[in-house]
């Protein structure tokens, strides 16, 4: 693109003018301080390389497989809500740029555009994210059902409302699981750092809207859309369900056939668990800090992640990659590849689908660049040996 970004960070530049300011603040933003956004993007850059020399590099292959899948690069497209905001192709935009550069996407739960559109709109390796959720009989009894939940709360049991819980998410998630089954998704990523939302206090102060989300259309009787006013609140408490533990992705597994990996998880003790029960893979993030603040930023986890793993499923990062030498640094760690969150946003802002693309070629040439330098012909070279890790602030 003549005159156009040279780096991912001149797209947020583009996105920012482009984009009205609650638009731009919701997709930058972060949980509370914004502590864990800052360090997601800053801890890479307290990790230098250690390049090898003399290697014949004449030839670079990025080239990998994701649970039999080949991608071109090691990158993936994180889940994104409500990509419309940025542009009005939203999610169709992405899916085609990702299937341009033979990236998988992943599709979010929170997408303006339904899973049935996008899997419609180009063929392509992709992914479905869930969240767990409920509405099942909110939809049915609506007021009601409220109303008597509020009025006869102490005299409903413990069990009686763990099984409207159970019942009313397990509803939805199906049907969504089903649906993704059904359009060709091939993995499902469930994630697990939002049994609430975190407090985005921009999107507090703009009021933002809750934009439609067309996969959950018929499914929950929060009617949410682009021109209504802010139901946060109730939005949230309908899509996202607190009660989610362990053994709901026993339930999961048992309703697939599609494999599951887990999008959230920053420790070692998580991540074995992750692995007793039998998920697919695990993503190592915590949502770009937009949920819990001062959580660690996810490169200085990773380490931990991939040895309590021990090579049992595929590890993948994602927060704050914006360079080629970061996804450099994620594989030298061990990760199997990494996903960008709001660099393809702000790609979609600057230019819609093409913005997007641009955004993922750049992260691949930044990343084919690095490897050559670095005397790394091929992903299989690139090795703890590779990075040396200063996380302390001098
Ligand atoms: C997200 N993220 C996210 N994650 C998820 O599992 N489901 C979702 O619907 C969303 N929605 C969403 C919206 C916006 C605007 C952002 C910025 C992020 C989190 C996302 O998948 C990913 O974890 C982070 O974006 C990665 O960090 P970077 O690349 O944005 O720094």
């Amino acid at each position: 693109m003549e005159d156009g970004p040279v780096n991912l960070r001149e797209f947020q530049e583009l996105a920012k003018r482009n984009l009205p300011k609650m638009y731009y603040d919701y997709f930058s933003g972060g949980a509370e301080d914004q502590f864990t956004l800052r360090e997601n993007v800053e801890a890479f850059q307290r990790i230098m390389l250690r390049p090898r020399i003399l290697v014949d590099v004449s030839k670079i292959d990025m080239s990998t497989t994701l649970l039999g899948y080949n991608m071109s690069s090691p990158i993936l497209v994180a889940p994104t809500g409500s990509q419309q905001l940025a542009h009005p192709q939203g999610e169709l935009a992405t899916a085609r740029a990702a299937a341009a550069c033979n990236a998988i996407m992943v599709l979010s739960f929170a997408s303006n555009y339904s899973l049935e559109d996008v899997a419609s709109t180009c063929n392509a390796v992709r992914f479905y994210q869930l969240y767990v959720c409920s509405g099942f009989l909110n939809k049915l009894f609506g007021p009601l059902f409220d109303t008597f939940c509020l009025r006869f709360h102490c005299f409903i049991t413990c069990s009686f409302e763990q099984f409207l819980q159970v019942f009313k998410r397990r509803d939805v998630s199906a049907t969504l699981l089903q649906r993704a089954e059904r359009n060709g998704y091939k993995a499902i990523v469930v994630t697990v750092d939002t049994p609430r939302l975190g407090r985005r206090e921009a999107d507090e102060k703009n009021k933002m809207i809750i934009p439609r989300n067309s996969n959950l259309e018929g499914l929950i009787s929060v009617d949410a859309d682009l021109t209504g006013g802010s139901k946060l609140e109730a939005y949230a408490s309908e899509t996202l369900d607190p009660s989610l533990s362990w053994k709901d992705i026993e339930w999961l597994k048992s309703i697939t056939k599609l494999p599951i990996i887990l999008k959230g998880i920053i420790t070692a003790e998580d991540a074995r668990k992750a692995v007793d029960a039998g998920v697919s893979g695990i993503v190592v993030s915590n949502h770009g800090g937009r949920q819990l603040d001062y959580t660690p930023p996810t490169i200085s986890v990773l380490e931990e992640v991939v040895k309590a793993v021990s090579g049992a499923v595929p590890v993948l990062l994602d927060g704050g990659v914006r360079r080629g030498t970061d996804v450099f640094k994620a594989l030298a760690l061990g990760a199997k590849a990494v996903m960008i969150g709001r660099p393809v946003v702000y790609g979609l802002a600057a230019n819609g689908e093409h913005g997007v693309r641009s955004v993922i070629k750049m992260l691949q040439n930044e990343l084919e660049l690095t490897m050559a330098l670095a005397g790394c012909p091929t992903l299989r070279d690139i090795t703890r040996n590779h990075v040396m890790i200063n996380h302390e602030r001098p």
